[in-house]
């Protein structure tokens, strides 16, 4: 099935990443249809955009030519999805308004489809009540608000209103239409555990990893996208909330243990991406604690394996594991395998330049009798990758149920 996105791209600066997110789209099996503002080309040239997306770019509202090849009304209606990225302060500001002085917020008027805005702007523009007034409204109305991201920006600035990354938007589109595709886990239920957990030691202390939640929300969309019904289990995190999924926010390994067991009923595959603490403080001191001794001893106790868990389970789902390690790192996760008895496990190598808090990984995924090696990617195409395995494994396990057809997805081509 092909999607056919309009992409809108007006004035930012984040607009150079537009042929990118282009790319991303089109891997993901989207015919994209693009439609520039006018400020837009200040940013982008429409030859590199043409190029990248095979089709003609559209930006004139009066364009007689390209209006009676295809007028802004029978492009409102190919649409399954209008995505407009990067998307202004001002583009937000007019489509709250109703108003359609060009074609791209014409069409927006005029399209039935979904849409969804990735915005980018400085910190300051997007904090300011005016901008988040807008986001409210257009939220209210059902249009989805992708991001922004937090980080460093053009300005030189750092805080929240970076537009997400490209192929973290074209994930999310995906799944954002996903529902309409025959997924490859349709109907299914998934459960996922993602980030890091939180382990209090005092009021304003605790105890930590660095893990940054991607891979596991990547998996939570990757499973969304492929019809799956996700609810996400995550640690504190600073990432959106993946279009289409439930997600409950958990700080602790014994709260990450009571939420899954509350969401796994009858779950057909449980993920465990989480990175959980093994041990928290054996007590929670009640008041700060203050420097008074020159050292001091923190006596911690296990938490409850919420993974080994679930595998043990009388009506287990199909439980994958994940496997982070710095160095054996088959021979590890093997022993995983067995140990808390999972149908598979994905290791990967974790440390100073691979693994945690980055947006690719590389990965090997065992199960009782083989392996697949999965090369560096970014984490949202490993997901999908992973994904159709954990499928594959998941429908040769129940044996009698046929395994419906991939068909929103194609990462590979
Ligand atoms: N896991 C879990 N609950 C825990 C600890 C881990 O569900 N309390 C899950 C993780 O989500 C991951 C897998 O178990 O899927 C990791 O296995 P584990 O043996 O706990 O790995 P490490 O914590 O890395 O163990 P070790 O420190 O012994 O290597």
């Amino acid at each position: 099935m092909t999607v056919n996105v309009v992409l809108g791209i007006s004035g930012g600066i984040a607009a150079y990443k537009a042929p990118d997110l282009v790319r991303r789209l089109r891997e993901r099996g989207a015919d994209v249809q693009i439609v520039m503002t006018a400020s837009a080309e200040e940013f982008v040239t429409s030859t590199a955009l043409q190029a990248v997306s095979g089709r003609p770019i559209r930006s004139n509202l009066w364009d007689k030519e390209a209006e009676a090849a295809m007028s802004h009304i029978e492009l409102a209606r190919w649409a399954d999805v209008v995505l407009i990225a990067p998307s202004t302060a001002e583009v937000m500001a007019r489509i709250v308004s109703g108003g359609a002085p060009d074609l791209l917020t014409t069409i927006c008027l005029a399209t039935e489809a979904p849409i969804a805005l990735a915005p980018a702007m400085n910190h300051v523009m997007w904090s300011n009540p005016a901008t988040q007034a807008n986001r409210q409204v257009l939220e209210e109305r059902g249009i989805h608000i992708l991001g922004p991201g937090i980080g460093s920006q053009a300005c030189g600035e750092t805080g929240s209103g970076r537009m997400l990354e490209p192929d973290v938007i074209a994930a999310q589109v995906v799944a954002l239409i996903g529902g309409k595709g025959e997924g490859l886990l349709q109907g299914r239920k998934v459960v996922v555990t993602a980030g890091p957990t939180r382990e209090a030691i005092d009021p304003v202390r605790y105890i930590t990893n660095r893990s940054s939640g991607k891979m596991g929300y990547a998996m939570a969309s990757a499973a969304s996208t492929q019809g799956a019904e996700v609810t996400l289990v995550s640690g504190p995190v600073n990432l959106p909330e993946p279009p289409g999924v439930t997600v409950v926010q958990v700080e602790s390994a014994e709260d990450m243990y009571t939420a899954t067991h509350d969401a796994i009923g009858d779950t057909d595959i449980f993920i465990a991406a989480a990175a959980v603490a093994d041990y928290r403080p054996a007590a929670v001191v009640q008041q700060k604690i203050k420097k008074n001794d020159e050292a001091m001893r923190l006596e911690l106790v296990r938490c409850p394996d919420i993974l080994a868990s679930v595998a043990a389970l009388d009506a287990a789902p199909f439980t994958v594991g994940f496997a982070a390690e710095t160095e054996n790192v088959t021979d590890y996760a093997r022993g995983k395998l067995a140990k808390k008895k999972l149908d598979l496990i994905v290791a990967n190598r974790v440390g100073r330049d691979c693994g945690f808090d980055r947006d690719d990984n590389a990965a090997t995924v065992l199960w009782n009798n083989g392996e697949k090696q999965f090369p560096t990617a970014s984490k949202t195409e490993l997901a999908h990758d992973l994904l159709e395995l954990i499928a594959e494994h998941f429908y040769a396990m129940r044996g009698s149920e046929t395994q419906p057809k991939l068909t929103v997805i194609s990462s590979n081509d």
